[in-house]
């Protein structure tokens, strides 16, 4: 008779064999098994004794495979925390990063708090950015863009689940989508990574039209810049998430599209993201 194997045992192997292609391989490990049992991490350890089934040892061994294969865990337990806000996360979207947390701030600090302005979030994906945005500010009236058919059906799932109904979900190619409306804040995360860039290679499971934007990256946010001031009410912000070597080529471009007050802020690893900027003039 085979021994059967308990969570202690299961996560040990499993954290080991996770090593080599993941930066947190028991928390990993675990987030999987808890998915799995449907038992917080906290739950796993205290019932750590516990033997597993031979069902649910099967189900994890195929977790574990997918994510040795470099499936993001996002994809793997179907969410991911942003913002504080648990976020459903399917391969229709790009898993949200820390550090455009560091653009909702941003956003939320360009502008006044208890005004009721209309905001448009382009390349919306999960709704990441417009969904923090609408739990922060009950008076801003959101719209929120996307090309992709898919990621929006799950931005609408995520506003279901977090009973923050009032973004409006619009499908179409960047102002395509709104082409008579104007704004007080426009904010982005647009692809932005060069068409042949290596580090493509790690980020194989995600949309590449959530990546890519062309031969320097630039593609989709100049057709941003190039099309905001004819979107933007007097005195609006545009508020731009960009790769860490971008921001003199936006600066630049910002400037050439008559934006002022143009700044750059680095995220929370230092590196420079978000670049925004005012447009005062029609
Ligand atoms: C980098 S992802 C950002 C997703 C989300 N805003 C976030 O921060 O996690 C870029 C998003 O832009 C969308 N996108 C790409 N090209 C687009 C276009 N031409 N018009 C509208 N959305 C586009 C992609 O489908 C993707 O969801």
């Amino acid at each position: 008779m085979t021994a059967v194997a308990t969570i202690a045992q299961i996560l040990t192997n499993a954290a080991r064999a996770l090593r080599g292609c993941s930066d947190s391989p028991r928390l990993d490990a675990e987030l999987l098994l808890g998915k799995v049992l449907g038992l917080s991490r906290s739950s796993l350890v205290a019932h750590d004794a516990r033997p597993l089934d031979a069902g649910d040892e099967r189900v994890y061994a195929e977790l574990l495979h997918q994510r040795v294969r470099g499936v993001p865990i996002a994809y793997l337990t179907g969410e991911r925390e942003f913002w504080s806000l648990p976020l459903i996360v399917t391969p229709a979207v790009l898993v949200p990063r820390p550090e455009t947390e560091s653009l909702v701030q941003h956003a939320l600090q360009v502008m006044p708090e208890n005004v009721p302005i209309c905001v448009l979030d382009l390349g919306t994906g999960s709704g990441a950015i417009a969904l923090s945005l609408a739990s922060e500010r009950s008076l801003w009236n959101i719209t929120a863009v996307d090309l992709s058919p898919q990621a929006l059906e799950v931005a609408a799932q995520n506003s279901a689940a977090l009973k923050l109904p009032r973004v409006k979900w619009r499908l179409g190619n960047w102002f395509d989508a709104v082409p008579s409306e104007r704004f007080h804040l426009i904010v982005s995360n647009p692809p932005y990574i060069a068409d042949e860039d290596q580090a493509l290679a790690s980020l194989a499971a995600e949309p590449v039209m959530a990546l890519t934007a062309g031969r320097s990256g630039l593609d989709a946010l100049s057709a941003i810049i190039a099309q905001a001031p004819r979107h933007l009410h007097a005195g609006g912000w545009l508020v731009l998430e960009h790769g860490a070597t971008q921001a003199p080529a936006v600066t630049d471009l910002l400037a050439q599209y008559g934006f002022a007050s143009v700044s750059t802020f680095s995220d929370f690893s230092g590196k420079p993201r978000v670049t925004l900027g005012t447009h005062t003039q029609h």
